[in-house]
């Protein structure tokens, strides 16, 4: 069985945190989409430590690690982030497979994604620069590099091939600002060091480990309103971030899959542009951010702040069959005198609950709860039923609206600030 858990707003919710949380149950942890845009935060034993692409099971002796074929890879990278963690993980190579069908992010790509957001102006996704939109463009387009390739003899000619196209098309952008001979000693050196690793056929692997009885978790990156067909296109990524994203971003049948845990923030953020309806710009957004350290994990960027958006999340749930609801940072409204939720959306003239499908050309404004405040030293210690009154009226008031029951929350970066209830 196949289990997901995923991120239910704009990215940033905590999934590596729950993912590594998690992962004893499980014998595998797989990432099925996204690449090095992603940054999972993980806390355990005073150490901290930022994945992009590698699974949040990493750390876990026990558990396999899959970089599945929907991911998107930058062998360079990959390379440095291997390096982040190979002290503490000495035997990852045993517990690390990468998918022969993974795309390559060449370094044309994220020269591409720079041109691209450059020639946008005020206009720009706000992209992390990865390289991401331009790797997927080429996957759908039909001429991307995969991680197999670099077995080829002639991958040297290939990538030539690859890049003579793209060069084209930074010179029509006009775009100069880099050094791409610099980029590609790097990128064939992590090339050679990709090809220490065990690149497998990962639909075959997976499939073999569900026909065991293996336990697999499906780690998402980004969030469901990140998703390049329902998010708030086009400020999107280019993956499908959903649970049905799993399906073909590991090569597993739906029937495979069993829960689907959905994350989200106790509040909202964003990186990056585009709609973000509850975006608060007073003092209370500067006091999310400061308090909750809202800085991308990858990009170092402020995050956007803003109250939860009730309707947002009903429809990511209801978008990727949400079984049970995962709370994270709830301690960072501790000592809020008041906190609002918003449950409805006015446009067009009237109160809606139902998220517009153009979010850009539809701009809404949020319809708000009042909910008070709960205590500044609350915690997990003496377990839910003893916690402030006005954190369990929060907790059920979302249950409610929501129509799911939240079965972790999280009041803390660290393992053990977790609550099963
Ligand atoms: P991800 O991309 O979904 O894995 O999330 P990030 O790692 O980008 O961002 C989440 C941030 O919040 C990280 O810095 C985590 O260490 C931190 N974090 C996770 N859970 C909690 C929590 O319950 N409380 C607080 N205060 N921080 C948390
Ligand atoms: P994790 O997995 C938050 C945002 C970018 C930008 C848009 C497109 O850590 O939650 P891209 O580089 O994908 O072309 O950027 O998506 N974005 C994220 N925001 N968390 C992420 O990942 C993100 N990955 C991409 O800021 O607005
Ligand atoms: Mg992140």
């Amino acid at each position: 069985m196949v289990d997901v858990i995923l991120g239910l707003q704009w990215g940033d919710e905590g999934k590596g945190k729950i993912a590594d949380f998690l992962t004893p149950q499980y014998h595998v942890v797989a990432r099925f989409q996204g690449g090095p845009n992603a940054g999972h935060s993980l806390e355990f034993e005073g150490k901290k430590f930022v994945l992009n692409t590698i699974p949040s099971g990493i750390f876990r002796q026990d558990t396999l690690n899959l970089i599945g074929n929907g991911v998107v890879i930058d062998p360079v990278r990959l390379q440095q982030e291997i390096g982040r963690i190979s002290d503490e993980c000495p035997n990852y190579k045993e517990r690390l497979l990468i998918s022969k069908k993974a795309h390559l992010i060449l370094p044309t790509h994220r020269i591409l994604d720079a041109a691209s957001e450059a020639s946008k102006g005020v206009g720009k996704i706000g992209s992390t620069l990865r390289g991401i939109g331009p790797t997927y463009r080429d996957k759908v387009g039909r001429s991307g590099l995969r991680v197999g390739d670099i077995l080829h003899s002639d991958f040297a000619s290939i990538y030539r091939q690859a890049t003579a196209a793209h060069l084209r098309l930074i010179e029509h952008y006009g775009y100069t600002d880099f050094d791409l001979k610099a980029e590609e000693i790097a990128f064939f050196e992590a090339v050679e060091f990709l090809k220490g690793h065990q690149l497998i056929n990962s639909e075959y692997f997976i499939n073999d480990c569900i026909a065991q009885g293996k336990k697999i978790l499906a780690e998402g990156a980004q969030g469901s309103m990140l998703d390049i067909e329902f998010g708030t296109y086009p400020f999107v990524t280019s993956s499908t971030t959903l649970s049905g994203g799993v399906c073909s971003g590991l090569g597993i049948a739906p029937k495979h899959i069993g829960k689907v845990y959905g994350i989200f923030k106790a509040y909202c953020t964003r990186v990056g542009s585009g709609p973000f309806p509850t975006e608060l710009f007073d003092q209370t957004g500067e006091d999310l951010r400061r308090i909750g350290h809202e800085y991308g994990a990858t990009t170092g960027r402020e995050r956007r702040c803003g109250w939860l958006d009730l309707v947002a999340l009903k429809y990511a749930c209801m978008l990727n069959g949400v079984d049970e609801l995962i709370m994270m940072k709830g301690d960072v409204l501790n000592g809020m005198d008041n906190i609002s939720a918003a449950t409805a959306y006015q446009y067009e003239g009237a109160e809606h609950k139902q998220v517009p499908s153009n979010m850009v050309n539809t701009p809404v404004e949020p319809v708000y709860s009042q909910h008070k405040g709960w205590s500044k030293d609350i915690d997990l210690i003496k377990g839910y039923d003893a916690m402030d009154q006005e954190f369990r009226d929060y907790i059920e008031y979302i249950e409610q609206y929501i129509g799911h029951r939240i079965s972790v929350i999280s009041m803390g970066p660290e393992r053990e600030k977790t609550l099963q209830r």
